[in-house]
Parts: C-alpha cells; sequence; structure tokens
C-alpha cells in the first residue's frame, strides 16, 4: 500500500467528524450511543497522534509555530473535558443533546483553525518523505481501532469491545500513540 501524507490522513479524519455530527444528532438509543462511543476512540487517537508528531514538528520546525502549537492544544484540551463530561450522560436527554451541539461547534472550528494555521505550514516545512513516514505510523495506529458503526445496524458487544471502556481512553490513545511513532 502507498505511503500517505500524515496531513492527508489527518484531513480524512476531519472529513469523517463532519459527517458524524450530523448522523449523531439524527440518532438515538443505542445507535446513537455506538457512534458516539466510535467518534470518542477517533477523536481521542487523532489528537493523541497530532500531540505526538504534528505538534512538536510545528514547535521545532516551522517559524512562529509555538504560537499556533499553544492555541490548538488548549481547544483539543477543552473537548477533551466536554467528551469526558458527555460520557457520564444518558445518550437521549437534552443535557446530551445540548452538549452535542456545543461539541460540534468546537471540534469543527478545531478542525478549520488547523487546516487554516497549522497543516499548510506542516506542509512547507516538513518534507515528504518525514510526513509519510508519520503517515505509516499513523496507519497502523489507526489499525488496532474500532471500525465505524453503521449507522442503523447496531452491533453493540462488537463496537463495545472494539472501543473498549470509555475511562481513560484519551491515555491510552496517547500511550498507542507513543509507541506508533517511537522512532
Ligand atoms: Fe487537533
Ligand atoms: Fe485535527
Amino acid at each position: 500500500m502507498a505511503e500517505k501524507d500524515i496531513i492527508d490522513l489527518l484531513l480524512a479524519d476531519h472529513r469523517e467528524f463532519r459527517e458524524l455530527f450530523p448522523q449523531l444528532r439524527e440518532a438515538s438509543g443505542k445507535e446513537r450511543e455506538e457512534l458516539f462511543h466510535y467518534l470518542v476512540a477517533r477523536l481521542a487517537s487523532h489528537e493523541a497522534a497530532e500531540e505526538s508528531v504534528v505538534h512538536p514538528a510545528l514547535r521545532d520546525d516551522v517559524p512562529g509555530g509555538e504560537e499556533v502549537a499553544i492555541s490548538v492544544l488548549q481547544e483539543e484540551a477543552d473537548a477533551e473535558q466536554l467528551l469526558h463530561r458527555m460520557t457520564k450522560m444518558e445518550v437521549d436527554s437534552d443535557e446530551f443533546a445540548a452538549a452535542l451541539g456545543h461539541l460540534e461547534r468546537d471540534v469543527l472550528a478545531h478542525a478549520d483553525h488547523e487546516e487554516r494555521d497549522e497543516f499548510p505550514r506542516i506542509r512547507e516545512h516538513l518534507d515528504v518523505t518525514h510526513r509519510r513516514e508519520m503517515g505509516r505510523a499513523f496507519t497502523t495506529l489507526r489499525q488496532s481501532g474500532p471500525t465505524r458503526p453503521h449507522p442503523r445496524t447496531p452491533q453493540a458487544p462488537e463496537i463495545r469491545a472494539a472501543v473498549g471502556p470509555m475511562v481513560g481512553i484519551f491515555d491510552r490513545a496517547r500511550d498507542a500513540a507513543r509507541d506508533a511513532f517511537k522512532r
């Protein structure tokens, strides 16, 4: 398989996040719960990968990158906190629906921010070989993650087993990313 540029892989994730939110809004009950667990797992590994390799490259190799790294990191920390609160909510509650709206705005604004201020700079200052090496590690990291539940055909036990418990999911994603990107 051809190696992919890490930035292309991260952009594909952003596209998926943009698609998942409307599906989450439409879904309810078990289906919404499964889609939400899948979204959390994907966001956890996505942000962990960005933290492990993209932010360090931004700080080290991109002039003025430090400032961008600090602001995107803050947005990621805010979204992570909101997600933690959401894992304790009943998915069909008004509280969850409100939090989901909030999360959608934050995650999509964050993705736009990265696409505008971060990814173009990474492409400009990091050579393609390096970006593809990162992409290979990211693909490996993703192979151990959950597959997307098909809308309207819930497969609860399998999905739950693949995602694992929600508690500590971001910490586990960070450990996995650290291993995957070790060079
Ligand atoms: Fe991010
Ligand atoms: Fe991102």
